[in-house]
């Protein structure tokens, strides 16, 4: 089953609460939020503080999607304020077994992303322990970019390498998921979608739900 994670990076800021309220009444399964801090990525989003707001405006679980150096210093406060699935970016992180114990001993689930240009092979030893494997499908920083298709074979190779150890790992994708892109993506392996623009820069947002989800 697809599930559909609508990223609030395109959103109306100044109207977040009412933005949330919209895209809840289409049924979508997460709320994905990007935290970007000037250093891994060439941007500057939203902190813990924000995401403690956000939690108070919606029921829907957070996915918090960290593209940030130095997680583990920060962990412990996106837990305090509200989310529910923490993603770290590999690149990110110099001890990944520790942050990804650090974040199960908080008992939220853990994610982990993988750069466009990042394979498959370096996340196997640490797979069995993700609820999550993002992999991103542009470079990330920025809502609105193309997606890169030379991500689809990392798509199956890791849907092969989770059926075949059987592994309970859910494959997530964000970057440039619209209509056209998700067919791509669910034959490929992906199970959750993340979606900014396509959603939120269209007239119809739950529309679009359905039009990702079908
Ligand atoms: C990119 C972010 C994405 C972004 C996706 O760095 O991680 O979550 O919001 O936006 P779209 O769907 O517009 O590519
Ligand atoms: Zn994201």
């Amino acid at each position: 089953m697809i599930k559909i994670a609508p990223s609030l990076l395109s959103a109306d800021f100044k109207n977040i609460e009412r933005e949330i309220k919209r895209v809840e009444k289409c049924k979508v399964d997460l709320l994905h939020l990007d935290v970007m801090d000037g250093h891994f990525v060439p941007n500057i989003t939203l902190g813990p503080m924000i995401v403690e707001a956000i939690n108070r405006c919606t029921k829907l679980p957070l996915d918090v999607h960290l593209m940030i150096e130095n997680p583990d210093s920060l962990v412990e406060s996106f837990v305090k304020s509200g989310a529910d699935y923490l993603t770290i970016s590999f690149e990110a992180c110099k001890h990944l077994h520790r942050t990804i114990n650090l974040i199960k001993s908080l008992k939220v689930k853990v994610g982990c992303a993988l750069n466009p240009a990042t394979p498959f092979s370096v996340i196997k030893p640490a797979l069995k322990k993700l609820d999550l494997l993002l992999l991103m499908t542009v470079n990330p920083g920025f809502g609105g970019q193309k997606f890169i298709h030379s991500v689809l074979p990392k798509i199956e190779e890791a849907k092969k390498f989770i059926r075949e150890h059987k592994l309970k790992t859910k494959i997530e994708v964000d970057g440039g998921i619209n209509p056209q892109t998700a067919k791509l993506v669910k034959k490929a392996g992906a199970t959750i979608l993340v979606s900014g623009a396509a959603i939120f820069k269209s007239q119809n947002y739950c529309r679009t739900v359905k039009a990702l989800r079908e």
